[in-house]
């Protein structure tokens, strides 16, 4: 009970002291809180913490790699190279074949079904790099980020054009004895390519 009065007595202390402001102000001081929650800019439009990123800061992070390839780096690796970097560093968790391991671990192998393109039809059928992906370059982009899980960033873009070409030949997409590099790689095109249109709506289109 004494509590809950000097909770109430707070609160009449804040109207008053609100109360004796101008209206203005008042709005700024006490219901203005909301816009200072949602992060808005003060006045000046600065927050005056921290600086600006340094070109090497952004470089790091500004590895993607967009569907026509322009943006991927110079290397190579070859699938056998794939093969053996996928063995120690990707079965673990895909599966010695890339078949997965349902249910955290998605399959990153297979081609089924090779007909029509049902997956919006029935949710229950695994979409894989081989049945769905429409670009390769997508390939080389997710695992340079992306994987290993646990140590994102470790592998060199060598050891990414060969897990990569490993992952494009078990999808019977490349040659077994193939070598990717920018070029190659820009080059492939995947089964499901045709399934996909860019999206080239501008401005708010996108948000619809
Ligand atoms: C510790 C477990 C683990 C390891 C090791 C691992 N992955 Fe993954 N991988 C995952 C998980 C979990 C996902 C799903 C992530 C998600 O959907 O956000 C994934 C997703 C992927 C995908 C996207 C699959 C899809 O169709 O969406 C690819 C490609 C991939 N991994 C490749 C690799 C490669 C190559 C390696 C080895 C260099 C590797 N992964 C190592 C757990 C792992």
């Amino acid at each position: 009970m004494q509590q809950t009065t000097r909770r109430i007595r707070g609160v009449v202390a804040g109207v008053v002291a609100c109360g004796a402001v101008a209206a203005v102000a008042l709005i700024a001081a006490c219901g203005g809180g909301r816009d200072a929650e949602m992060g808005a800019p003060p006045p000046s439009g600065r927050y005056d913490i921290g600086r600006a990123a340094t070109a090497a800061e952004i470089a790091v992070m500004d590895i993607d790699v967009g569907p026509d390839g322009v943006e991927l780096p110079a290397g190579q690796g070859t699938v056998s190279q794939g093969a053996k970097l996928f063995g120690a560093q990707c079965a673990s968790c895909h599966g010695v074949q890339g078949e997965g391991m349902p249910p955290a671990y998605p399959k990153l192998v297979g081609r089924e079904p090779r007909e029509g393109f049902p997956f919006g039809r029935d949710p229950k059928l695994e979409k894989t790099i081989g049945n769905y992906w429409p670009y390769a370059t997508t390939l080389f982009d997710y695992v340079r980020r992306a994987m290993p899980l646990f140590t994102p960033g470790s592998l060199s873009d060598d050891e990414v054009y060969a897990l990569t070409a490993y992952l494009l030949a078990q999808n019977e997409v490349i040659k077994a004895d193939a070598t990717l590099d920018a070029e190659s790689l820009k080059a492939v095109r995947m089964p499901a390519r045709d399934r996909f249109v860019p999206d080239d709506r501008k401005g708010g289109a996108a948000v619809r």
